[in-house]
């Protein structure tokens, strides 16, 4: 019996060590965390700051390394640098904020050979076939709330007008452009059509009414160039409205109209997008009309949903698998709600979420 009990010891003492992975070692081995590669296109706006330290923080926490990079300011070859390097040092997915929609062909056959899936975030990736999925917010949806706040504003759907408007979108190169613009039309087009809406420079292409880089100073100066040309002014040429894309571009317009002296007292409506700190206080100082809210916390968390199913093996949540087609096929998707901001909510959405603290908007 004794010789019985000391055998299945030894047996028991063979099996654990076995189990410990064998070799003598009694420590398990920790697999390393695997790499996700994060590529932001720039540190010059607000929003992609927030995003990318937003991703940052929500993978690190659900157990991830991240190498998180932003594309210089705007810089294409280095976007794509940095994404060939995420490729080499073996990232297990990589998610992408595009500079350029359709400048990532070529470095993401390289992703698709080794197998590595693509997100592509809030930017739909052009012309590839290796981006598995995109995840976003409803661009079509967020032009329409900024059309349909202008029209209740100037109470199009009753008054005859006619009332002066201008139009400004974003870079042409970022594929949401077209639908920030293409909502926004969907609600104002009718209005130009009918006389009821003016656009006294005649600019209502998406080509004539884009903003290179979505930079600031491109929407200003192009702003004055309105100005100057169109008698624009408190006491000159009425404008009523002007529908910018997002805040970027308000900040830009805004800045032009203030220089030539127009207050919050008479100021045109001016629509944006993103809450920006310095648009949010423009809204506070009764400088911009309104924003449209896009809860990055919302977008990140969904993403490092999508990024930890990829990697575990299970299918991502989507909730769109028509709207967004890259040229190649329809990317399936997951669309966020944007909201409507003015000076009415900002505090609840804000302030109340903890988005912001006041001190913030000071
Ligand atoms: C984003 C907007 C942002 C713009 C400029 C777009 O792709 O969806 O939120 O304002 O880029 O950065």
């Amino acid at each position: 019996m004794k010789k019985l009990i000391a055998l299945i010891m030894v047996l028991a003492l063979a099996l654990s060590l076995v189990a410990c992975g064998g070799g003598g070692s009694t420590e398990p081995e920790e697999e390393a965390a695997a790499m996700i590669g994060v590529s932001m296109p720039t540190q010059s706006l607000q929003r992609w700051n927030q995003d990318g330290a937003n991703m940052k923080a929500m993978l690190e926490e659900a157990g991830y390394q991240v190498d998180l990079q932003y594309g210089g300011d705007n810089d294409i070859p280095t976007q794509v640098a940095q994404i060939e390097n995420m490729i080499t040092q073996g990232c297990k997915v990589l998610v992408i904020a595009a500079i350029d929609g359709s400048s990532l062909t070529e470095v993401l056959k390289q992703a698709k050979e080794q197998g590595i899936p693509v997100i592509a975030y809030d930017r739909l990736i052009m012309n590839s076939d290796a981006v598995s999925y995109y995840a976003t917010f409803d661009n079509f949806l967020v032009g329409v709330m900024q059309g349909e706040y202008i029209e209740t504003a100037l109470d199009l759907k009753n008054a005859t007008g006619p009332f002066n408007i201008e139009l400004f979108t974003g870079d042409p190169a970022d594929n949401n452009a077209t639908f920030f613009f293409g909502g926004a039309m969907s609600i104002l087009k009718p209005y130009i059509d009918s006389g009821v809406l003016v656009v006294p420079s005649g600019q209502t292409t998406q080509a004539q009414v884009s903003t290179a880089d979505w930079k600031s100073e491109n929407a200003q100066t192009r702003m004055e160039n309105l100005i100057t040309s169109n008698g624009y002014s408190p006491k000159g040429v009425k404008l009523d409205a002007v529908c910018c894309s997002n805040d970027s571009t308000a900040l830009g317009v805004t800045t032009a109209l203030v220089s030539v002296g127009y207050t919050a007292a008479d100021m045109p409506i001016i629509t944006g997008q993103d809450c920006d700190k310095a648009s949010t206080k423009n809204m506070i100082a009764g400088l911009q009309s309104m924003s449209v809210f896009k809860d990055t916390r919302t977008l990140a968390d969904k993403v490092v949903g999508m990024v930890d199913a990829i990697v575990k093996g299970s299918e991502p949540d989507i909730n769109d698998t028509e709207t967004y087609d890259n040229g190649v096929g329809v990317v399936p998707s997951y669309l966020c709600a944007p909201v409507v901001a003015t000076i009415d909510n900002y505090k609840e959405i804000l302030l109340d979420s903890g988005y912001y603290t006041e001190a913030d908007l000071q």
